[in-house]
This record gives structure tokens, C-alpha cells and sequence, in this order.
């Protein structure tokens, strides 16, 4: 496995690669890898020839006050776990590899990143956005792997591939979740053990409004209320939204469904006093289709 640090070195390697007729996938992440982010990998090893994994904690997409400075870096295991999965290569940009000094180009997906996580955070897409095409152009992969478990995300790079006109094929990978339901993620790392027992609070709210949906439930506030009542039982959860909408436009859904809709929602658990743990935000979501059966 070889470590890459230079865009312009990326970019021969990736020609390199394609000249000798090897598709190239490539798993963007921020590190501090669990088992999601290697499920990426492993989908990516199955689509691509040469797997590239990038690891960079991309400052952009944190607003004033979120948690930068405190984003968990575990290099080291990081590089073990991607050798361990089989990635051919780690793409390890610094800062200015990435935005050089004077840097003033942004990539911005207006529409899709209004609603849901970009309300409480208005500049997080544009800095994933802007990001997201740095690494494609590095990387030129053919394939680009992401998680279905940061819906808004997928869907905003899809949207930003096909307006942009990246020859890249962007593939979605199911949520990988703990034993009781709670998907994994790097900022599980902040939760105290009282937020731990009640973050799978998240989990079973999707699972009431499916269940409700499963049953024939179509009205929006009836299935919304079923997950809402979940979250409930959970008293230091705090509902940040708690949505359904088209999971194509993430256009609010109407009234009455109608056709496959994304449930979508993100919980704070607020810093107690007497815990070290500061506020830790957790997201999840699903979409409710008609059954197959
Ligand atoms: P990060 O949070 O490190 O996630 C990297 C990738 O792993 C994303 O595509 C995310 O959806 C996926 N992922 C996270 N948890 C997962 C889980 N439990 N199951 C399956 N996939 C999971 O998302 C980012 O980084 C950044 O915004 C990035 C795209 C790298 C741009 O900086």
C-alpha cells in the first residue's frame, strides 16, 4: 500500500493506472476509521482494480464552533485498518495541498443543501461540496464510493457529479450499524455512556415509522409522530430534525405519501453537568418503500 501526499503525484499514479486498464475507485473519508468506512472499502475492492482511500480532516466543512480541533485523528490505525482492508493506495494531503495559500474557489450545491443538516450548518456542504471535487480531480477515480448513512451528502454528490460532469459512477453503501441498531460513526467516540444507552433511541425511531408505514400508514404526521414518540423516551434527547421528504429533490413530502420517502433526522444530546462529554449530534435516516411483497 502506498502513501500519496501530492495531488500532482496522485494524478500520474491514477494515469498510470489507467493506461494499464485498471479501474480506479476511490473512498473519501476523515479517518478515524471504523467499520463503515471499511465496508466502503470492501464494496470499492469489488468494483475497481486499485482502491484509493483518502484521509483528510477537511477544515471547510466545519463551522466556527463545531468540532475541528476536536475531530478524532487516529493516523496510525487508520493506515493499519486500510492495509488490513486491501486499499491499494492512501491519498494523505496536508492543508495546502488541498486549498493552496490565496485558494478562493468553492464548489457550491445550491439546492440540495438547504434543507435538513445544511439548516443547522450553512456552510458544511459547500466545504464537502468543494472538497469532494478537490479529491475527485486528484484521484481521478471511475468509481466513488460513499455511505448511504449521510443521505444529504450522497445526494448532493451525485447531483454535483452530474452537473459538473465527472466521468465517475458514484456508488451509495448501506449503513453499517452496532449490535443494537445504532450506526456507526467516528463521533460516537464523544458519546458518555448515559448518551450511548439512549442513541439507539434514533434507530428505533426509523424502525416505529416503518413499522407504521409497513402497516399502511401514509399520513406524513402519523408517521412522523411514531418516530417522534421514540425519541421521546430518550430524556436527554433532543430532536435537531425530523423530516420526510423526496429522496431525489429532498423536496418536502406531501401530506399523504406518495412513492419512496426518505425519513431523516439528527438528535443532540446537550453536555451535562458532571459529564466530560460535550454536545454530541447524531444522524440517521431511511427510506419507507412500498413492499416488495
Ligand atoms: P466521514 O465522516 O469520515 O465518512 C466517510 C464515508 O464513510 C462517508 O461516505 C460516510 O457516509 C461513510 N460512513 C460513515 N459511517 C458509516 C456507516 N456507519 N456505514 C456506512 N458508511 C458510513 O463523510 C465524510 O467523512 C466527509 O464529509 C467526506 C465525504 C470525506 C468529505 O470530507
Amino acid at each position: 500500500m502506498e502513501v500519496v501526499r501530492d495531488v500532482r503525484a496522485l494524478q500520474r499514479r491514477a494515469d498510470e493506472d489507467r493506461a494499464a486498464g485498471r479501474r480506479i475507485a476511490l473512498v473519501p473519508t476523515m479517518g478515524a476509521l471504523h467499520a463503515g468506512h471499511l465496508a466502503l472499502v470492501a464494496e470499492a475492492r469489488r468494483r475497481a482494480d486499485v482502491v484509493c482511500v483518502s484521509i483528510y480532516v477537511n477544515p471547510t466543512q466545519f463551522g466556527p464552533g463545531e468540532d475541528l480541533a476536536a475531530y478524532p485523528r487516529t493516523l496510525e490505525a487508520d493506515l493499519a485498518a486500510c492495509r488490513e482492508a486491501g486499499a491499494s493506495r492512501v491519498f494523505l494531503p496536508d492543508d495546502a495541498a488541498l486549498y493552496p495559500p490565496g485558494a478562493q474557489t468553492v464548489v457550491e450545491v445550491t439546492e440540495l443543501a438547504k434543507p435538513l443538516c445544511g439548516a443547522a450548518r450553512p456552510v458544511h456542504f459547500r466545504g464537502v461540496a468543494t472538497v469532494v471535487t478537490k479529491l475527485l480531480v486528484a484521484a481521478r477515480p471511475d468509481v466513488a464510493v460513499f455511505g448511504e448513512k449521510d443521505f444529504q451528502q450522497l445526494a448532493l454528490i451525485r447531483r454535483l457529479v452530474r452537473d459538473l460532469g465527472f466521468d465517475v459512477e458514484v456508488v451509495g453503501v448501506p449503513t453499517l450499524r452496532e449490535p443494537d441498531g445504532l450506526a456507526l460513526s467516528s463521533r460516537n467516540a464523544y458519546l458518555d455512556a448515559a448518551m450511548r444507552g439512549e442513541a439507539p433511541a434514533l434507530v428505533r425511531a426509523l424502525d416505529a415509522a416503518e413499522g407504521a408505514h409497513a402497516a399502511g400508514e401514509r399520513r406524513r404526521d402519523a408517521l412522523l409522530a411514531a418516530a417522534r414518540a421514540e425519541i421521546a423516551k430518550a430524556p436527554h434527547a433532543e430532536i435537531d430534525y425530523l423530516e420526510l421528504r423526496d429522496p431525489g429533490s429532498l423536496a418536502p413530502a406531501p401530506e399523504r405519501l406518495a412513492g419512496p420517502t426518505l425519513l431523516a433526522l439528527a438528535v443532540r444530546f446537550p453536555a451535562r453537568a458532571g459529564s466530560a462529554a460535550g454536545d454530541v449530534r447524531l444522524i440517521d435516516n431511511r427510506v419507507l418503500k412500498e413492499s416488495l411483497s
